[in-house]
């Protein structure tokens, strides 16, 4: 197996924007919008008869970019099913684009898929991948039907590209024949599996379901709300259909404010209880041990990622020591 570089790093994906690469307004919309990632979608959104226009249209905008948008970390393309005819030509065509960060793979299904993607990767970019390379083609997956949620530890194994895995709800439904609720408890099962699962695999990313309602007060009331239970299952970010959810999910999957205060305070009282030869000690009437401290410093980093001014937090609370 090639270099495994892209499981270690560690990569901030709280949204995922999808664009419809068979819109030319959206597409030129795309450069001045701020997302964790975008991804140029030539999948469900564009219908049959459009598919090779919005490949065509896609190549060309990506072969006009010069640059990625400061305000974009990642640019990703969600090419079809490599079940489909299109998905083999939509790598051929997109994959050797330089800008081009990840491939979004919908509706795997077992292993072979991100053994096909790998294979068809190493060679439409050889250079991003030859062993060692730091830059490869990262591979997302999305699951979407039960048979792959029983397959995700083979899944998880398939690729050393493999970067992360996301849940699609709707096909998810139409598999199993159940209808979506307010209360997505019928997704329960999947989506515990596909959180674990990325986890036991080292994926830097775990992306939760789409929040189909994107208008007005009741649109962002869900929203939160899906973010709030996504974020506590252990999703790291949220697939994003409309520009005016991304600032609503990036906010609710950055560390809550009150965490990050708590995050350096338990890392400034360890500091001190350490020199003092301290492993357990409390702090606010709660014990505090090796696990909570390297969950503090967890907060702490993913914090300072999120942008908050930790070095500041960190002067702030210089003087908290262990209870
Ligand atoms: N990417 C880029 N621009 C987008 C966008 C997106 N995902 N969604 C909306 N916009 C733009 C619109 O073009 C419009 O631009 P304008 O102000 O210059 O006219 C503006 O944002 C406001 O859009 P709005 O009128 O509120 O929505 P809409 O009716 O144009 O589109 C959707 C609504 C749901 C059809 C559209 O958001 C969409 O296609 N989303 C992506 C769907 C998708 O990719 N699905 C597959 C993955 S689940
Ligand atoms: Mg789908």
């Amino acid at each position: 197996m090639a270099a495994t570089a892209t499981r270690s790093s560690s990569i901030l994906r709280r949204s995922l924007l999808y664009v419809p690469a068979s819109s030319q307004k959206m597409l030129t919309k795309s450069l001045g919008l701020t997302s964790d990632k975008v991804t140029y979608d030539l999948e469900d959104s564009v219908t049959p008869s459009l598919k090779l226009t919005a490949r065509d249209q896609l190549k060309a905008y990506f072969s006009a970019l010069e640059a990625r948008p400061s305000t974009i970390s990642e640019l990703a393309v969600r090419i079809n099913a490599v079940s489909t005819p299109f998905a083999l030509d939509d790598l051929a065509a997109l994959a050797s684009a330089a800008l081009v960060d990840a491939v979004v793979v919908p509706k795997v299904e077992s292993a072979a898929d991100l053994t096909f993607v790998s294979d068809v990767l190493r060679h439409v970019a050889p250079e991003r991948h030859a062993g060692g390379s730091a830059n490869p083609i990262k591979i997302i997956a999305l699951i979407e039907s039960a048979r792959a949620v029983v397959d995700l530890a083979s899944i998880c194994r398939a690729s050393p590209y493999l970067s992360g895995l996301i849940f699609a709800a709707e096909d998810f439904a139409l598999d199993l024949s159940i209808t979506r609720t307010p209360s997505l408890s019928e997704f329960l099962y999947a989506r515990s599996a596909i959180v674990t699962a990325a986890r036991a695999a080292g994926l830097p990313s775990a992306i939760d379901l789409v929040c189909t309602s994107y208008k007005g007060d009741e649109g962002l009331k869900r929203l939160e709300e899906e973010c709030a239970g996504g974020k506590s299952m252990g999703f790291n970010g949220k697939q994003c259909i409309h520009p005016n959810q991304v600032e609503t999910v990036e906010k609710m999957f950055a560390p809550a404010r009150m965490e990050v205060e708590w995050a350096v305070r338990v890392v400034i009282a360890d500091e001190k209880a350490a020199a003092s030869g301290r492993g357990a000690w409390t702090h606010n009437g709660k014990m505090i041990d090796a696990p909570v401290v390297r969950k503090a410093h967890a907060v702490a980093a993913k914090a300072e990622k999120c942008g908050f001014d930790v070095p500041r937090l960190r002067t702030k609370w210089k003087h908290q020591d262990p209870e």
